[in-house]
């Protein structure tokens, strides 16, 4: 027979949400054991127990978890910061060991993986695997079909290489209201659309700043298989669906 634990602490590490917030699930009544809606999170359960949260049977504890995040801007993409928010505060789970899959800067929005399944963040972040990443970004500044050309090369960031060819879309451009002209000193902007294949430090900024253009705006839409769904609010978290989380390991070979 499997270990008996406690009841909030089998949804909490089932990912079901935090302690705190399985007991109030469990205090609403939608929680039920064996097919009795259950009262107390202290109820001890095993594996062998069926456990229904809302209707959906909840497994026993998965070995690894894995989240969607939509980061907000202002906050650190690290498990812990001395003085800034970061992104572990907006995922509902207790786990011990979950962590955010590469990094977006404080002011980046957008998707990013948080998960406990090492193996599975390194395969998404070697620079030998070239995961695509695609952005969304305003600039400051009119990007040009000349720079949809130098993109496509790669550019000169200062670092000992240039960077891997990278695809840029104008997806608009125009020029700025009077009122705008303190962020957009050009007084043009654009809307852009880039994929990369790295992750090097700021690189989207970077790579803009390479053609004489300024990031106002970055939002990541997607990594690799896995694409910001546009149901999930800014500052919202889920973990992952079973096609999703089947998807991604496909997606890095492991079955
Ligand atoms: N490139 C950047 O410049 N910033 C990010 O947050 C992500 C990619």
């Amino acid at each position: 027979m499997g270990k008996a634990v406690r009841l909030d602490k089998f949804l909490a590490d089932a990912g079901a949400g935090t302690r705190n917030e399985v007991k109030k699930y469990i205090q609403k009544g939608k929680v039920q054991v064996n097919g009795i809606p259950a009262k107390k999170p202290e109820i001890k359960v095993s594996e062998e127990d069926e456990v229904i949260l809302d209707g959906n049977k909840v497994s026993r504890a998965p070995e690894f978890v894995y989240y969607l995040l939509h980061k907000p801007a202002g906050y650190i993409s690290a498990t812990e910061d001395k003085r800034d928010r970061t992104v572990m505060e907006l995922v509902p789970s207790d786990r011990k060991d979950i962590f955010p899959v590469g990094r977006l800067d404080k002011d980046t929005e957008g998707l990013l993986l948080i998960t406990d399944d090492g193996a599975l963040a390194h395969e998404l972040l070697s620079p030998k695997k070239h995961v695509d990443k695609t952005y969304y970004a305003v600039t400051d500044g009119c990007v040009t079909k000349e720079d949809v050309q130098r993109f496509a090369e790669g550019l000169e960031i200062g670092e000992k290489n240039p960077t891997m060819p990278a695809k840029l879309e104008i997806l608009r451009t125009r020029k700025v209201e009077e009122a705008e002209l303190e962020q957009y000193l050009s007084g043009w902007s654009s809307e852009i659309q880039l994929t990369i294949k790295e992750g090097k430090f700021h690189q989207v900024k970077r790579m803009t700043e390479a053609v004489g253009k300024k990031v106002v705006y970055l939002k990541r839409i997607s990594m690799g298989v896995l694409t910001l769904p546009d149901d999930l609010k800014k500052g919202e978290c889920r973990q992952l669906t079973v096609e999703e989380e089947k998807k991604l390991k496909d997606s890095i070979g492991r079955s």
